[in-house]
């Protein structure tokens, strides 16, 4: 019997791209790929912007910067979208599954936008639309919540979704780095988005927390909001007081039941309890808990982020799509039954801690408590720090609203003796989050 042929096309050679590209055309795992796939997979065109760049392992006979023309082809089975962006990757990826061809992409941001409507159109049409290498890098958590968890309640997830917040915090708690050199590092080493906004104000991990949840409890994926924090605002000082206090800074992205009929899904740093096992997931690295009802807690962990241990997740993904073709079939998109309703983050309680900047005054630390009580925010311990004529006050409250807590900061910001305001972040207490 003659060896099937799935032909694939990739566009983008960057990072992922042409690690992905590196494992395709390894000879030392042709015939695993071939086992796997259950066909022999040939590249027949990788585009990017510049045909004339160096790219040591990839013949240039297979370059072309015609991504339009790749995507619309009729001499592929399978493409591969690792460029990024929005409307290019749609326009690529909408041409190739309006005509039954299937797509593996990494784009996170696209999927988080347009997934549900994306992976319909390739159902129409007989294509996969599989992206198990948008979350958690290497990490297989899409594949899991989408085949072995698909019967379970999930009740939460919740996890270390950003490579690069990862790597910086770690280098400021390890290292003691200060912020920008250790995002100058995270951006050599392929972690970081093109705009690593994306990463340190958490937007990249509020598409992956929209991806987990349209899995864990069928929402749909289209353009919307999620409450969301970043790790710019944290400062040496806030890592050094969550040491102390036998805490670690991470950047959390939390998708959870509230009651029966709510839905929290939002990405905040937090301070996690040093023996809590989210506190040992450095670098890069991603972790995702589960905590199904019947299944109790999971956990994932694995390189979250770089070219590639990513492109093992898109490989993994052809070889799926690829073996579908083969037998003639197609996996069905995931079930939405968008009935949960979105809990306001304000709507939730948490321990938090927020530093502040003073004038050193007789009165201050009264004026600024009486602020706190004002909005019912109750004060469990309290630091004072002194650097001349200025004090640093590190709070942690006693569980309150999220909203009464930014009513404080916004009214503290208008205090005289208040010179700036440092960090507020949630504090991990028990099994809340
Ligand atoms: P890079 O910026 O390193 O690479 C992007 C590649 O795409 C480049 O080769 C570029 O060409 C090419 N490209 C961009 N636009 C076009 C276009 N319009 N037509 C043709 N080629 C184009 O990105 P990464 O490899 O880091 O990321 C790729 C995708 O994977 C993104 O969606 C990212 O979010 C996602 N991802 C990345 C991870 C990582 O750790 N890096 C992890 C998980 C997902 P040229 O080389 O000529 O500039
Ligand atoms: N920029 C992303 C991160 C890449 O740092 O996690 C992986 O999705």
């Amino acid at each position: 019997m003659t060896t099937p042929v799935i032909r694939v096309g990739v566009i983008g050679a960057g990072f992922v791209g042409s690690a992905l590209v590196g494992l395709l055309l390894d000879a030392s795992r042709r015939d695993a790929l071939e086992d796997a796939a259950t066909a022999a997979l040939e590249v027949v065109a990788v585009a990017v912007r510049d045909v004339a760049k160096s790219r040591p392992g990839i013949p240039p006979a297979l370059l072309t910067d015609d991504a339009a023309s790749l995507a619309a082809s009729a001499d592929i089975d399978v493409l591969v979208e690792v460029a990024g962006g929005l409307t290019l990757a749609r326009s690529y990826i909408e041409a190739a599954l309006s005509r039954g061809v299937s797509v593996v992409t990494a784009n996170k941001a696209l999927m988080a936008e347009r997934g549900t409507a994306l992976a319909r159109l390739g159902h129409e049409h007989g294509a996969d639309l599989f992206y198990e290498a948008a979350v958690g890098g290497a990490v297989p958590i899409l594949r899991a919540l989408r085949t072995s968890l698909a019967g379970e309640r999930i009740e939460r997830v919740m996890g270390i979704v950003n490579g690069t917040t990862n790597f910086i915090l770690s280098q400021m708690t390890s290292e003691g780095s200060d912020y920008a050199p250790a995002l100058a590092e995270a951006q050599t080493r392929g972690y970081a988005e093109a705009d690593p906004t994306a990463d340190v104000e958490g937007y990249d991990a509020a598409a992956k927390v929209l991806i987990l949840a349209s899995l864990a409890f069928g929402t749909e994926l289209r353009d919307e909001q999620i409450a969301r924090q970043g790790i710019s605002g944290i400062r040496a000082v806030d890592v050094e007081f969550a040491r102390r206090a036998g805490y670690v800074i991470k950047l959390l992205g939390v998708a959870e039941r509230v009651g029966e009929h709510g839905l929290s899904r939002r990405v905040h740093p937090a301070m996690v309890p040093a023996d809590h096992p989210l506190a040992a997931v450095h670098g890069a690295m991603n972790a995702v808990f589960v905590e199904g009802a019947t299944s109790g807690p999971l956990m994932w962990l694995g390189e979250g982020a770089g070219g590639a241990p990513t492109a093992t997740a898109v490989l993994g993904d052809v070889l799926d799509a690829a073996r579908n073709r083969v037998s003639g079939r197609h996996d069905v998109p995931f079930m939405v039954d968008d009935t949960l309703e979105r809990v306001p983050a304000g709507d939730l309680a948490s321990v938090f801690y927020i530093s502040l900047d003073v004038a050193d005054e007789p009165g201050v630390l009264a004026s600024v408590a009486s602020v706190f009580g004002r909005h019912r925010v109750s004060i469990q311990s309290m630091e004072q720090f002194g650097v001349g004529n200025e004090a640093r006050l590190s709070f942690v409250t006693h569980r309150a609203l999220t909203r009464d807590v930014d009513a404080t900061i916004e009214e503290l910001a208008t205090v005289e003796s208040v010179d700036s305001i440092g960090a507020c972040i949630r504090v991990i207490d028990g099994g809340n989050s």
